[in-house]
């Protein structure tokens, strides 16, 4: 098995992977109740929490596993907050001196792309992947284990941060993505809203969500801000920023399923947690006969710490040199 850290932002999560992909553990602790308070994560309390509650995380992690049964240890080395980041590694850096294992350095958005083949195994290659989440917003094409090449990206603004400050406007807490979704579903259709898909049909398969949200902005000041909502009208402009969202990142990814006949899709990222993303990429993918795969669970959409074992296991079974000093493990910065 792996034993993985995962600190990068508000969480701090420990798992157990085996060779196979099986998660064995996945122990998670958040601070984002703590964001939802402050209206959103504060780097300096992101990293005090984590610095707090890794001991215990990685305690419930390992307890009645024997060291034996553990090939290597793996941690996220960047992107996020440096704070966080540090925590996991010097964590992930002392136990792989005491312990004497490989330490696998792993890049947060190589853990995501990973999380579908938990439980789930390798799978084919090649694939392309729509990886979507608060941080980041990519369409790969992914050639072979270790060989991959980024084809399109936000150029502002990831879809995840659209819902999350759309969801600020409309008065919900954080994170914003489940809440707005949640509070789309009891929409009505009473008030009409209609909001741009910006970029949608642009050359090449670049994305772009700012001016999404900043016309969701002018739609509540018009309205007479926020407080003047109704719970039925914030419900309508909620289904038409989602709906919006979901159409651009499926238009993208549909133009470059002309282009690039691979014929299988992966999503992943916190926000192919959302029902109506996943749907649609179904529906999508039966038109086109391609075949698709998310994370089989929710809790591995959105940032753990079994992703960064699925990652550093796919790594792990592809190099030929095991060695993995801990001591050339540092994070890596923007
Ligand atoms: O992957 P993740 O946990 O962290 C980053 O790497 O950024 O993604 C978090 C993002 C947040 O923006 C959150 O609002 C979004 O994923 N998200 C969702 C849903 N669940 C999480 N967005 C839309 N619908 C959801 N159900
Ligand atoms: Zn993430």
């Amino acid at each position: 098995m792996i034993l993985a850290i995962e600190s990068s932002c508000d969480e701090v999560s420990v798992a157990l992977v085996g060779h196979d992909y099986t998660v064995r553990k996945n122990i998670l602790y958040s601070s984002a109740g703590i964001a939802n308070a402050t209206g959103g994560v504060v780097p300096e309390m992101a990293a005090r929490k984590a610095e707090q509650n890794i001991a215990w995380v990685i305690t419930q992690a390992m307890d009645l596993v024997s060291l034996d049964n553990i090939s290597a240890i793996a941690v996220t080395c960047g992107y996020g907050l440096l704070g966080s980041l540090f925590t996991g590694i010097e964590a992930a850096k002392t136990l792989a001196f005491l312990w004497k294992k490989p330490l696998i350095p792993v890049f947060h958005t190589f853990g995501h792309m990973c999380a579908p083949m938990l439980g789930s195994g390798e799978g084919v290659f090649p694939r392309m992947v729509l990886s979507v989440s608060g941080g980041h917003n990519e369409i790969i094409l992914w050639k072979s284990p270790l060989q991959w090449e980024r084809i399109g990206k936000s150029i502002d603004d990831a879809a995840g941060e659209c819902f999350d400050k759309c969801a600020r406007m409309l008065g919900l807490g954080y994170p914003g993505g489940p809440l707005l979704s949640a509070l789309a579903k009891t929409a009505t259709g009473q008030h009409s809203f209609s909001f741009p898909r910006p970029m949608m049909h642009a050359e090449g398969f670049d994305m772009s969500f700012s001016g999404l949200k900043t016309a969701v902005l002018y739609a509540i000041e018009k309205n007479g801000g926020i407080g003047e909502f109704s719970q039925e009208q914030k419900a309508d402009a909620a289904q038409e920023i989602e709906k919006a969202i979901v159409e651009v990142l499926l238009a993208r990814v549909a133009k470059a399923m002309k282009v690039f006949e691979i014929r299988h899709l992966e999503i992943t990222g916190g926000v192919s947690a959302n029902t109506l993303l996943r749907e649609e990429a179904n529906s999508l993918c039966i038109k086109k006969k391609w075949t698709l795969r998310m994370p089989q669970k929710i809790e591995f959409c959105t940032d753990n710490g079994a992703m960064i074992g699925a990652a550093a296991n796919c790594i792990w079974q592809h190099s030929i040199d095991k060695t993995f000093d801990f001591r050339s493990v540092s994070v890596i910065t923007r």
